[in-house]
């Protein structure tokens, strides 16, 4: 569908290009959660994975492109169609081909192939000469065009190639189909003065390109993604290729929150639109971060812990004079509420459900019965509860019920005198409950060892972090762990681009006003992943698409 001149589609690449930093991996059930998610965003195009890669990769996409693909989006503005699904393919028949069967379920599919054009890449990686390079794109389009009528390419390592040659591969792209040609910093090398001049000359030199969508996709090795990509943006590129948390290889991708914020707060400058519900940033940066354990840092704009605080006393008395004296941008305006006291211990059911629902948590009966309760237990614990305790408390509500496996009890005894020691009741997928104790260094290690006393799910701890949701002692801690699986039991993951193969590694995420609690529900939730993966690994020769 053509948009006006004025609108920069946002194409989230989270599940594909984010999902491939390593310790990210995510289950298919989590990828569908969180394509729901970014649906609700608004985003307009899901990047939903790498189909050729495994069976599991495939699956991921298949069901996006089934559910998330065909459900209209509500909103304020109205109904909007669904967003466009999206899966990568190298430069071949079969990687085209798998893209083609895992996205054509949608009612909007793409298919993005790609193929580098620098020299470094032409030599080193492919082998294979320019004109060779130039052969196999327009080859390549015209096969993925012949399958679907929207077809983005992507030279690869655009940053690094030299422009007379990218901009005859791009004029073969559009002859051979391709509608939206986008262009990638690949390593993140480039400047901003550099990029814009880059997409600059593409646009004034490639015949056709008035015909066709001009995106931008940078990494951000040098922390010049957001920059690039805004530059390009000036110079007319009108897609955006980005992640939630600027989640990514290395340095990362662009973050979304931050093209996004970048176009809103400062639409005098760009005068930009885009689809984003700017209120849902907040939530979905949350939900990324707790489903591939991957904690955002305090300091990082627009969705850091510390975006919106302001702790220097000369802050703080403007800010009680004025808003605008520090804050460019209203906390509200991303989603994140500022709201002290929300509820006390004598609030009532429906006090809960309205206040979650103008937090945008929309719960069923159950659902909301389990929040009442969690919300009693901490009630008692804790004298103020904020909105950001309630999102954290229903966002671990509903992590946790994904869980196979699920913390019913902890007990730990600690402290100087005797040995760590910890019991843990588990509850199972059939309902049956495992009880074990165990002692270890400490009680998270002891709570650890009761759990893989049940288990028997073999991985290594590569990482673990607490962080407190507000301040104050009584505060609710937020545990990320990351696991490793034993070698072998888990097939390593084939990336699109190098070609080799790595080592994925599981986070796992827990929330309690107890911090072993939390900890022992993220190790477990961590496992769960490590479970899943292997019993779909099992299951895979009787998957059916
Ligand atoms: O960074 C890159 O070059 C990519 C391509 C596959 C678009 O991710
Ligand atoms: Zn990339």
């Amino acid at each position: 569908m053509t948009k006006p001149n004025n609108y920069v589609r946002i194409f989230d690449t989270t599940l594909r290009d984010g999902e491939q930093s390593p310790g990210a991996t995510l289950t298919s059930p989590e990828k569908l959660e969180i394509a729901r998610g970014l649906a609700r965003l608004g985003v307009d195009i899901i990047e939903a994975g790498f189909p050729v890669a495994s069976p599991d990769d495939f699956q991921g996409v298949y069901r996006i492109a089934q559910e998330v693909g065909n459900t209209p989006r509500g909103g304020e503005a109205g109904e909007s169609p669904p967003p466009i699904i999206c899966g990568l393919a190298r430069a071949t028949e079969a990687d085209i081909d798998a893209a083609w069967e895992a996205v054509q379920p949608a009612a909007s599919p793409r298919i993005h192939t790609f193929l580098a054009t620098s020299p470094i890449h032409m030599e080193h990686k492919l082998g294979m000469s320019p004109e060779e390079v130039l052969a196999r794109v327009a080859k390549m389009v015209a096969y993925a065009h012949a399958l679907c009528a929207d077809v983005e390419f992507s030279p690869e390592d655009a940053g690094r190639s030299q422009p007379a040659f990218l901009y005859r591969v791009l004029e073969a792209a559009i002859r051979a189909g391709a509608t939206t040609l986008n262009i990638p910093d690949t390593v993140g090398y480039t400047t901003p003065d550099e990029f814009r001049d880059l997409i600059a000359g593409i646009m004034a030199n490639v015949p056709g390109i008035e015909e066709v969508t001009v995106s931008v996709h940078c990494h951000n090795d040098l922390g010049l993604a957001t920059a690039n990509t805004l530059a390009g943006i000036m110079a007319g590129a009108r897609q955006a290729e980005v992640t939630v948390n600027g989640l990514g290889e290395r340095a990362g991708n662009t973050a979304l929150e931050e093209v996004v914020m970048a176009l809103h707060t400062r639409h005098p400058v760009y005068a930009l639109e885009t689809g984003i519900d700017t209120k849902q940033i907040t939530r979905i940066s949350h939900m990324i971060s707790n489903y591939t354990g991957m904690p955002v840092q305090p300091n990082k704009a627009i969705v850091g812990a510390n975006a919106f605080a302001h702790e220097a006393g000369i802050h703080q008395d403007g800010m009680l004079k004025n808003n605008n004296t520090y804050e460019i941008m209203l906390p509200a305006t991303v989603g994140l509420s500022r709201s002290r006291l929300v509820l006390g211990k004598h609030s009532g059911r429906h006090a809960l459900k309205t206040r979650l629902e103008e937090l945008g948590f929309d719960l069923g009966e159950d659902e909301l019965a389990e929040a009442f309760q969690r919300f009693k237990q901490v009630a008692d614990k804790k004298k103020t509860i904020t909105d950001a305790d309630l999102e954290v408390l229903v966002e671990d509500q509903m992590y946790q019920a994904k869980q196979i496996y699920s913390l019913a009890g902890l007990q730990v005894a600690c402290g100087t005198m005797g040995l760590p020691t910890a019991t843990v009741r588990l509850h199972g997928p059939e309902g049956e409950t495992y009880v074990q104790a165990s002692v270890g260094t400490g009680p998270v290690d002891a709570a650890y060892k009761a759990i893989d006393d049940v288990l028997q799910v073999p991985n290594t701890l590569l990482e673990f972090s607490v962080n407190a949701v507000t301040e104050g002692i009584d505060a609710i801690g937020e545990v990320t762990v990351r696991l490793k699986p034993e070698n072998g039991s888990i097939p390593r993951r084939t990336s699109p681009q190098s070609g080799r193969s790595h080592a994925r590694s599981f986070g796992g995420y827990g929330a309690d006003t107890d911090i072993i609690v939390a900890s022992a529900k993220a190790y477990l939730s961590g496992l769960n992943k490590l479970i899943a993966a292997r019993e779909y690994l099992e299951q895979e020769a009787e998957i059916v698409v």
